[in-house]
């Protein structure tokens, strides 16, 4: 939180190799003779404060100079021309500043940087530069990965040349006045994972090369004038996450084949003049989180296969000429918002949709639905649903103005079934469905497992759509990471609760503990998991922060969604203070939680891309929100099952240490079992035992001979109910006769 200019005298100390005052609030100008008083300098980090003024153009003077980092400050005047002299220049970042001249070409200092053999990443993007790219930028170093030349006011076309840099990973060049084709050159990128020309005037075919770029994971071209249909090679890049094109004039079929890339979450091509109708290969899409292809010329009726799609959060189909009966999708119980608007989807209104409980936003407006619309769920909120221009519609909240129904039969009665009874019948079944998932589990371990391809190993977390964040913003959020706004400690890190202004939200901050063996391991086990899975029931992430903290030490941590009723372990297991009594679960939580952890291990399981193993499924990795819903945590040791070699240890190529807890850990990992499915499999059987028993694995009746799983065992069938938690017996009888109470009176 320094603010004030820096004091000239600091500039003097001419042995300084690290100059860094990231995220302050200094300001001033750099001294002329910056690179002169500071001949040593190595690394030069003034990120996120208000300096002003030019960019001294001593800075060439400094020989030694490798990193120069002056992003996010106000910048101005153009970029000096001779930065090229700076042979061993690894990295320099201008971006967000208001640098440019306003009236010549600004463009000039890339030629120069040709020098810069060594050059990584460049980054220019967010500026006010103007001009066209020089044809030099062909000669840039080849160990370019990061090109960021976006948001600036760049005119002209790609130098053809450009195919050169061919170690690019990141190429981002949107939000300029580029024109013209798409030079093939970038077809010869194999490395190339983040490829952004968005809005510009790019022209004429889709360029079709772009299937070579195999290892591609962002493709945006949205807001240009590409024409034609989206090629069948596109299916190449079957690491593709998000694709964005709409606003285009995309005239073609929607080729069946751009379904096989079942890596795809967000497939948005929006407002085009694409034909046909959507291929029953949707279902693939398994991650699918965004679909939307409204205001195209797409007719015919949706595949019922678009229910396969369990990931889908946002369905935007509106504005073509879909027809028939719209499917059942009542697997999507994620959806978020669902636009099927200026159809012409017919029959009974989608009764299913009452039981989509994140929905937000449904718009059935313009179709010809017909029949009673429902009374629950998203239909009670008027301001939230759309039923207009549909006109054999009736009944319905009273707010959405529509005729009544004739008049129906009253509701059926439900049974009532004995509490006691019912409790035994849900147990006794959790227990056998454990025993028998234990049994299945020993059978197939001895079975060899498919093989999957090498993992694809991202060399740097796109910043694409992820929150940019610095040590001082959750320092800040954090009230300097103080001990009353810790939540938790867990093996390799600590949890803080903090309030972060620029998301609006309260999140749990993990820092990790770099001293501890393996925290840094298990940050990037992490980060490697949670950048390709979503799910409702997986902790989600918000971004991650990987920097140097204030006594310029090595700082990671990983920004999560706070859950405000804390993790399982304390709901089942917290002392018996009494005030901690009413924190009972009942029946139906406990059920409700194990069905949420079990979703989202099928989700980790079967349904991403490489499946995903936990390695450390325990009552305190599993947390709940506002509405009891569970989440799973900490992936810290998770591992795909492609890699997977040793077992579910964090150092198992130095020692065979096993990381993950006992109790919960697979007896095989002891004996040095692979990595498997199945070992979370029986990690989730003894959680269900401790839900619904109450004991821990590691309680001290269960030693040698007796473990939790022979506990349960041997009370089955007849003595399930002295084994069952007694608080459930009791809360359960509580509320029976609550709920009688009335009846009785
Ligand atoms: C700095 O570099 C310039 C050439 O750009 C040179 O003329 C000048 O002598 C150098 N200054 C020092 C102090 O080395
Ligand atoms: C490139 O480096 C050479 C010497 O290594 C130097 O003579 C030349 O001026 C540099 N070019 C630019 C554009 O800085
Ligand atoms: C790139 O470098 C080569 C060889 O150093 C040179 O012949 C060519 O003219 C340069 N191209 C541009 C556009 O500067
Ligand atoms: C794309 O790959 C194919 C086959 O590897 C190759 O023949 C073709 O030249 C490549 N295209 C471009 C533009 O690099
Ligand atoms: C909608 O479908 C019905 C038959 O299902 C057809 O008669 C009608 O013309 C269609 N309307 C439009 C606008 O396509
Ligand atoms: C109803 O919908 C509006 C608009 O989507 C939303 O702001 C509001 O919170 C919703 N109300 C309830 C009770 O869910
Ligand atoms: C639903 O779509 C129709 C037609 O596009 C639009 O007029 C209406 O405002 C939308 N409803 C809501 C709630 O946004």
């Amino acid at each position: 939180m320094l603010f004030g200019s820096i004091p000239p005298a600091l500039y003097n100390l001419s042995s300084m190799a690290i100059f860094s005052v990231t995220e302050n609030q200094l300001h001033g100008n750099l001294p002329v003779d910056l690179g002169i008083t500071f001949p040593n300098i190595v690394k030069f980090y003034v990120v996120g404060n208000r300096f002003t003024g030019p960019i001294p153009t001593s800075l060439s003077n400094a020989s030694k100079l490798e990193w120069l980092e002056l992003s996010s400050n106000q910048f101005t005047g153009q970029i000096p021309m001779n930065l090229g002299r700076l042979e061993g220049l690894r990295w320099l970042n201008l971006e967000n500043n208001t640098l440019g001249s306003g009236e010549v070409e600004d463009m000039g200092f890339l030629s120069s940087l040709t020098n810069c053999s060594l050059l990584e990443r460049l980054s220019v993007c967010s500026n006010r530069l103007i001009g066209a790219l020089p044809t030099s930028i062909a000669n840039l170093s080849t160990n370019l990965q990061q090109l960021c030349l976006g948001m600036n006011q760049i005119s002209g076309s790609i130098p053809s040349g450009i195919g050169n840099l061919f170690n690019l990973i990141l190429l981002y060049m949107s939000d300029n006045f580029m024109a013209g084709m798409i030079p093939e050159g970038i077809g010869k990128m194999g490395k190339l994972q983040l490829l952004a020309l968005g809005r510009n005037n790019f022209s004429k075919e889709f360029p079709s090369f772009i299937g070579n770029n195999t290892q591609l994971f962002v493709l945006d071209l949205v807001m240009n004038n590409f024409e034609g249909s989206i090629p069948s090679t596109l299916e190449n890049c079957r690491f593709l996450s998000k694709l964005y094109l709409s606003y285009n004039n995309l005239n073609g079929y929607l080729h069946k084949r751009i379904f096989n890339i079942t890596s795809l979450q967000i497939l948005d091509l929006e407002a085009n003049s694409l034909v046909g109708s959507l291929p029953m290969e949707v279902g693939n899409l398994k991650g699918l989180r965004i679909l939307d292809i409204s205001e195209n010329k797409l007719f015919g009726e949706i595949p019922r296969s678009l229910d396969n799609c369990f990931s889908l959060e946002n369905l935007h189909i509106e504005g073509n000429f879909f027809r028939g009966t719209f499917p059942s999708l009542s697997s999507l119980k994620g959806m978020l918002q669902m636009d099927i608007c200026r159809n012409n989807f017919s029959r009974e209104i989608l009764e299913y949709i009452e039981n989509f409980s994140y929905l937000e936003y449904l718009n059935l407006s313009y179709n010809d639905f017909e029949g009673e619309v429902p009374q629950e769920g998203i239909f009670k909120n008027a301001s939230a649903v759309s039923v207009i221009g549909n006109k054999k519609l009736c009944g319905g909240s009273p707010a959405l103005l529509l005729p009544a129904c004739p008049s129906q039969d009253s509701k059926k009665q439900k049974r009532r079934v004995s509490r006691r009874r019912m409790i035994a019948i849900i147990i006794s079944s959790v227990i056998c469905s454990v025993l028998l998932l234990s049994l299945l589990f020993y059978y197939y371990i001895r079975k060899s497992k498919k093989k999957h391809p090498e993992p694809h190993l991202a060399m740097n977390p796109l910043e694409e759509q992820l929150l940019q964040i610095s040590y001082g913003d959750l320092s800040r959020a954090t009230e300097g990471f103080s001990q009353a706004n810790l939540i938790g400690v867990g093996s390799y890190g600590s949890f803080y609760k903090g309030s972060l202004d620029r998301i609006g939200k309260i999140v749990a901050v993990k820092v990790l503990n770099l001293e501890r063996r393996g925290a840094s391991k298990s940050f990037v086990a992490e980060c490697r998991a949670l950048r390709n899975i979503r799910h409702r029931n997986l902790l989600k992430i918000h971004t991650v922060c990987s920097s140097i903290d204030s006594k310029g030490d090595d700082f990671k941590a990983l920004v999560f969604d706070y859950m405000a009723n804390g993790n399982l372990e304390q709901w089942l297991h917290v002392s018996r203070d009494e005030q901690y009594q009413s924190k009972n679960l009942t029946l139906i939580q406990r059920l409700n939680i194990a069905v949420d952890v079990a979703s989202a291990l099928n989700y980790l399981h079967n349904s991403c891309e490489k499946s995903i193993v936990h390695c450390d499924l325990k009552p305190s990795n599993i947390l709940l929100d506002d509405d009891m819903n569970a989440h799973i945590g900490d992936f810290g040791l998770a591992r795909f099952l492609s890699e997977a070699t040793g077992n579910c240890s964090q150092n198992h190529t130095n020692s065979p240490g096993i990381k993950g807890t006992i109790g919960y850990l697979a007896p095989e990992y002891g004996m040095g079992g692979k990595v498997s499915t199945f070992g979370d499999i029986y990690s989730y059987g003894i959680l269900l035992l401790e839900m619904f028993t109450g004991k821990k694995p590691t309680d001290e009746i269960f030693n040698g001979s007796l473990s939790l799983h022979q506990f349960a065992k041997l009370a089955l069938p007849e003595r399930v109910m002295e084994i069952v938690d007694q608080r459930l017996l009791s809360v359960e009888a509580e509320a029976v006769n609550e709920r009688q109470t009335p009846i009785n009176a």
